[in-house]
């Protein structure tokens, strides 16, 4: 068994074992239980990072599966070519969503998706317009760029207000660039119905731009959820992001791409860098065909997701129900110094997401690491009556 291949099954075996799936398995378990790389963040020394148990960052515990290892590895021999060959990537992308190889931006990451709409959409102090808290990194890019975002507040039960967005977006027409829509929402973890992202699209301004960032779409389990890549068939002015960091679970190689019309790509090309490594584009283009290996992770992550929550909401504390890799629980505490609390236990777990300071975001990790997690837990917060841990 080759090693990517022995730490994928090890991860799954260490799942299945602590969802008390079979022993037979445990002899894969002692493959890697603990995050599969990326950045240090949150405090983590990095020549300490392996014994973190990583829940910061929404990211695929796993790594990548066999299939897309082999693919990088037989594309080591390009890494001294710029840009070629690159497996046909791009087309594969257009491919997999029925449209045409011009509607695709290849990026690295699709947080380069949200720096480059920014950049191209917010021209001479244009602004954003999204919900707080959501995945900040536009509002941050447009603060770089001497722009601004109109924030708006979520709505009941943390989801995304639609007429809120709406009204907004006509009030401030004039000086609005787009508009963000996050789906699901990061740190939230709720979605935005088909019939809501319909209603938003045919309520704002004719011609708007609409960033919809769909980073989490392979782990959503709800018939009312449906991507927005067919919008841009239907030449609405929408830019899809989405990423190869998450179910495919390659943050660290640095993969995402945009979907959009033709024209909207073109206005968006120049602002990007157009370095995708040579490795990571065969690997995408496997991770695309390796449905199989998204299909086990989106399992395991629900698996892990629906104990991890039962457990602390029969702990006593409320979690909101999500549709991601990751989940946020209502600690009634201040987030800041929680969070070098369950550091000093060997466990990263999510970033302030103003104003929702008194929430955690915890993002799905190995069996291992969502054990660390409970452990720690229980040792930083008391045992709350069952019937307070309410609306889960
Ligand atoms: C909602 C959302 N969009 C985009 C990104 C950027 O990810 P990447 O640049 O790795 O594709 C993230 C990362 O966590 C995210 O949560």
């Amino acid at each position: 068994m080759s090693v990517s291949r022995r730490s994928f099954v090890g991860g799954f075996a260490a799942a299945l074992g602590y969802l008390g799936v079979g022993n037979e398995i445990d002899l894969f378990a002692q493959g890697r239980t603990q995050g599969a790389g990326g950045a240090a963040r949150a405090g983590a020394a990095t020549n300490d990072y392996d014994s973190f148990a990583h829940l910061s960052s929404n990211e695929n515990c796993w790594g990548p599966p066999d299939s897309v290892m082999k693919a990088m590895n037989n594309a080591w021999k390009y890494s001294n070519r710029y840009g070629y060959p690159d497996g046909g990537i791009v087309q594969d992308i257009a491919k997999h969503h029925g449209v045409k190889p011009e509607n695709i931006l290849l990026t690295a990451g699709s947080g380069e998706v949200l720096d480059v709409v920014g950049t191209a959409f917010l021209p001479a102090g244009k602004k954003v317009l999204g919900v707080e808290p959501t995945y900040s990194t536009v509002y941050q890019h447009a603060t770089s760029i001497k722009s601004t975002a109109i924030k708006l507040p979520l709505g009941k039960d943390y989801r995304q207000d639609i007429p809120a967005m709406i009204k907004a977006a006509n009030a401030n027409a004039a000086q609005l660039g787009f508009v963000y829509l996050c789906n699901p929402n990061n740190p939230t973890g709720q979605i935005v119905t088909a019939t809501e992202v319909k209603q938003l699209l045919d309520g704002i301004p004719a011609g708007m731009p609409v960033l919809i960032d769909e980073a989490y779409h392979h782990f959503v389990d709800n018939a009312e959820y449906a991507t927005s890549v067919p919008y841009v068939l239907e030449g609405r002015p929408v830019i899809i992001a989405r990423t190869f960091s998450k179910i495919a679970a390659l943050a660290g190689m640095r993969l995402g791409y945009a979907i959009a019309s033709k024209e909207m790509i073109d206005k968006m090309r120049p602002y990007s860098m157009g370095s995708i490594n040579a490795l990571v584009k065969h690997g995408g283009v496997a991770a695309l065909k390796d449905t199989a290996s998204q299909a086990n992770v989106k399992k395991m992550v629900l698996d892990l997701r629906k104990k991890t929550t039962s457990e602390l909401n029969a702990y006593g504390y409320e979690t909101i129900p999500s549709e991601t890799n990751f989940f946020m629980v209502h600690i009634g505490r201040e987030i800041q110094p929680v969070i070098q609390e369950f550091l000093a236990k060997k466990v990263q777990v999510g970033r302030p997401f103003p104003p929702m300071t008194t929430h955690m975001r915890v993002s799905i990790g190995t069996a291992d690491e969502m054990a660390q997690l409970m452990t720690a837990f229980k040792e930083i917060f008391p045992q709350k009556s069952r019937n307070t841990a309410a609306g889960v």
